[in-house]
C-alpha cells in the first residue's frame, strides 16, 4: 500500500497535478519542536532549478495541518502538506492513449483501470517524493547521534555529472545516476534476522522512490567476484569496528556498529524528447511518441535528499521499536 513503517508510520498522499502532495506520519514521539521552517533545507535541496531539472516551479510551502501544538508534536498523526500551484497538465491527454515507455501509464492503467489520474504521472510522479523528504526532516531531527549524507557519485556510469547531463539533454536524452548514503553513528544491534533485517528494510523503503532500480549495501554486488579473504571485515576492537566495511555495516540483518554505507541506482527518466515507441491502447497499433512536457533528464540530481528521507524514516522507525528514542521528548 501507501503506508510503510510499524512505529513510525508514514502515509504517502496527494497526485502531481492534484490539489497536493504530503505526508502522515503516525506514532512520531510527542514534544518534538517542529516548524515549518524545518523543513526548508531538504525541499530545497530537492527542488529543481539545477541544470537538466524540470522547469516546473513549485514553492513547497509545508503546511503542518495536524499532529502539532504550540511548536512541538501533540501524538495525533503529523500530516505535512503542499499545495500544487504550477502545474500544467496539458502534454499528458495524449499519454492516456499512448502510454510512455518505462512510466507506469501502462500498468496504472492496467490496475486502475484508468481510474488512475494520470496527469504529471499522478501518483507515481517524482513529485510526491516531497511528503517523504518531509517525514525524512521529522525523521532526521528524532535521531541525534546519526548522521545521514547521500551524494550523487556518478551519472551514466561517469564522475563528471554536469557533462553527462548536458550530452543527455543536448541529444534529447535522460540519464540514469548512482547515489551513496552514509549512515554514521548507527547503534550495534538495531534489525532482525529474517524478513525485517536492517537491509530489507532500509531496501524496502528505497525500492518505493520512483526510477530506484537497484540497491546496495557495502560492496554489494562486487562481493560476488571476491574471495572471503579478502571480502571478510576483520573486527578490531570490542565495540565490533571493522578494517574494513564490505559487509555495508550490517551482519545477519543486524547492524553492526559500523557505518551504514549504501548505493541506489536510478534509472533514466521515462519522459524523453527522443522518439520512442509505444502502442496506441484504443487501436493496439504501433505509436511513436515524443515527450515534450516539462521533466528531470536526471532523476538522481534530485533524489540524493529523497534517499536521506527513506533511510531516516527506516532508522527511526527501527530506534523506536528498539526502545532506543523515547515515545515523549524533552522531560525532566
Ligand atoms: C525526484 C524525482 C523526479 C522525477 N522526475 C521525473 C520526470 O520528470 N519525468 C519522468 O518521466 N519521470 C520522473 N521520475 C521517475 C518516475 O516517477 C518513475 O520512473 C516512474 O514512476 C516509473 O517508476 P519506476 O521507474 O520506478 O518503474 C522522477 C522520480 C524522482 C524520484
Amino acid at each position: 500500500m501507501n503506508s510503510f513503517g510499524s512505529n513510525f508510520r508514514v502515509t504517502i498522499i496527494g497526485e502531481s497535478h492534484g490539489p497536493g502532495v504530503g505526508v502522515v506520519v503516525d506514532g512520531c514521539p510527542a514534544g518534538l519542536e517542529l516548524v515549518p521552517a524545518d523543513f526548508v533545507e531538504d525541499l530545497q535541496r530537492r527542488a529543481p532549478g539545477a541544470f537538466g531539472t524540470t522547469p516546473r516551479k513549485e514553492i513547497d510551502v509545508p503546511q503542518i495541518l495536524s499532529g502539532v501544538h504550540q511548536g512541538r508534536t501533540c501524538a495525533s498523526p503529523l500530516l505535512v502538506w503542499f499545495e500544487n500551484s504550477d502545474t500544467d497538465s496539458s502534454s499528458y491527454e495524449s499519454i492516456s492513449r499512448t502510454p510512455r515507455p518505462s512510466h507506469a501509464d501502462f500498468t496504472a492503467r492496467a490496475k486502475y483501470g484508468g481510474y488512475a489520474d494520470a496527469r504529471g504521472g499522478g501518483m507515481f510522479s517524482g513529485r510526491l517524493t516531497a511528503g517523504l523528504v518531509a517525514a525524512g526532516v521529522v525523521a532526521k531531527k528524532l535521531l541525534k547521534g546519526v548522521d545521514i549524507q547521500a551524494n550523487l557519485i556518478q551519472v551514466g556510469g561517469s564522475v563528471d555529472v554536469e557533462g553527462e547531463i548536458r550530452d543527455a539533454v543536448g541529444q534529447g536524452d535522460s540519464v540514469g545516476g548512482l547515489v551513496q548514503c552514509e549512515l554514521k553513528g548507527v547503534p550495534v544491534g538495531l534489525g532482525e534476522p529474517w524478513f525485517d533485517s536492517a537491509e530489507s528494510l532500509m531496501s524496502h523503503a528505497i525500492f518505493s522512490i520512483p526510477g530506484v532500480k537497484g540497491v546496495e549495501f557495502g560492496s554489494g554486488f562486487e562481493c560476488a567476484k571476491m574471495r572471503g579473504s579478502e571480502c571478510n571485515d576483520s573486527i578490531v576492537d570490542l565495540d565490533g569496528k571493522t578494517s574494513t566495511n564490505h559487509s555495508g555495516g550490517i551482519n545477519g540483518g543486524i547492524t553492526n556498529g559500523n557505518d551504514v554505507v549504501l548505493r541506489v541506482a536510478f534509472r533514466p527518466t521515462p519522459s524523453i524528447a527522443k522518439a520512442q515507441k509505444t502502442i496506441d491502447l484504443r487501436t493496439g497499433a504501433p505509436a511513436e511518441i515524443r515527450i515534450d512536457g516539462r521533466h528531470d533528464a536526471c532523476i538522481a540530481r534530485r533524489a540524493t535528499v529523497v534517499v536521506e528521507a527513506a533511510c531516516a524514516v527506516v532508522m527511526a522507525d527501527l530506534m523506536l521499536s528498539h526502545q532506543l528514542l523515547d515515545r515523549v521528548l524533552g522531560q525532566g
